[in-house]
């Protein structure tokens, strides 16, 4: 039994002295994760035409099965990408919109993917609605009741997030799934923090389509996440890059996407096999509860309130900082910063419904001590700021 916490801070590559407490953003990848990308990029370069040609197709199969596996999805209807952008492009462009189609999001929808819908509306005439989601302290049904009052007869997808980013709350998806269902509408899920972060059976949340990413909570390399299709998506989906395999099938089509670094899909199943030694659904609750119980403890020593009910988070949590000074995304970088320089916690700051929230990560490495400093040096860190920002 691998004994979690700080002392597995040496199977990564962290800088020395810093507690991180920001696995959500970007992940971090185990450096025997790491290595198993190289000796692929090794592998590669020991001949690279017996590598392309011969070598990869079988590979990338290989970790599909593995990733499959491991989110519950048949390998044929799983294809490899490079982030979670880019599998929800891959959805936005596979179909022919017609103008004033709608899509419906939420309030809590991340910040790119509100920019990929402006876009996709500059380029189609497609018109973005953002259901009003509450926050801070939302509900489930508050969440349904959004989505249900944003639906029109023109809605032709609904685009929502397993875990909502900037509050992180994880969205009650079986009953969006349901809402959508009995209104004939598609589901695209965003599940960029899902895999590794939450137990996850793609087929059992019945969307049309799900993307999450492997380097965030799996701690796979940067550069692999995937799409995955039901077994009846409501269109053919295509990759962001159209390639020599179009034409042959989702799988095929998504494998091969000309020439690139395909380290990171075929590190993946190593990212697995770390996860599940550290525990898999152990650890990920393990992980659950430490963010719940130390945004709790932090909001109080703050004298503030968490940003939802301690059941609506996975492993990040938001806190409300007690500031008053102006509230934009520029302060809350500058906090994050002062923090940083000051203390070399590394920690997610936001601006979100009028007031600035800390989002903690938890992770293997993590344990109940990394949070014990923070509101004291959040206190700190903000009166400088204030002083700072009011001068
Ligand atoms: C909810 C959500 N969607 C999409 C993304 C984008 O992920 P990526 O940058 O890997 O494409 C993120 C990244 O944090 C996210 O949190």
């Amino acid at each position: 039994m691998v004994e979690l916490g700080r002392g597995l801070l040496p199977l990564w590559a962290f800088e020395e002295g810093i507690t991180f407490l920001n696995h959500g953003s970007y992940g971090a990848t185990p450096r025997e994760v790491t290595a198993e990308a190289d000796r692929w990029r090794a592998r590669l370069e020991s001949q690279p035409v017996r590598f392309f040609n011969e070598e990869l197709p079988g590979a990338i199969r290989t970790a599909a099965v593995a990733l499959a596996g491991f989110v519950g999805v048949p390998p044929e209807r799983l294809g490899f990408v490079e982030n979670a952008s880019d599998g929800t492009n891959a959805v936005l462009r596979s179909v022919r919109w017609r103008e004033g189609d709608e899509i419906v999001t939420t309030s809590h929808v991340y910040n790119a993917v509100r920019k990929n819908l402006a876009w996709l509306s500059t380029m189609t005439g497609v018109v973005c609605v953002e259901a009003a989601v509450p926050f801070p302290t939302p509900d489930d049904a508050s969440v349904v009741d959004g989505i249900a009052r944003a639906i029109t007869p023109r809605t032709r997808l609904i685009l929502v997030d397993h875990i909502a980013s900037a509050s992180a709350v994880v969205l009650p998806l079986p009953a969006i799934v349901a809402l959508a269902r009995s209104h004939s509408i598609p589901v695209l899920v965003d599940g960029a923090h899902g895999p590794g972060m939450v137990d996850l059976d793609v087929d059992a949340i019945g969307a049309d389509w799900y993307v999450g990413n492997c380097h965030k909570w799996l701690a796979s390399p940067k550069g692999s996440a995937f799409i995955a299709a039901s077994a009846n998506p409501a269109w053919e989906v295509h990759p962001t890059v159209i390639s020599h395999s179009y034409g042959m099938g989702f799988a095929a089509e998504f494998d091969k996407i000309g020439t690139r670094d395909y380290a990171p899909w075929l590190a993946t199943p190593a990212a697995i096999a770390f996860h599940e030694r550290l525990g898999g659904p152990v650890l990920r609750a393990r992980n659950v509860e430490m963010a719940r119980r130390n945004a709790l403890r932090v909001a109080a020593e703050l004298g503030t309130e968490t940003g939802a009910p301690s059941a609506m988070f996975g492993s990040i949590a938001t806190i409300r900082l007690p500031w008053d000074g102006p509230v934009d995304w520029d302060v809350a970088r500058l906090l994050r910063q002062r923090l940083w320089e000051r203390t070399r916690i590394e920690l997610h700051v936001t601006a979100l419904a009028g007031a600035l929230w800390a989002r903690i990560s938890a992770a293997a490495y993590n344990e109940d001590a990394d949070y014990a400093g923070l509101a004291a040096a959040l206190k700190d860190t903000l009166t400088t700021t204030r002083t700072g920002t009011s001068a």
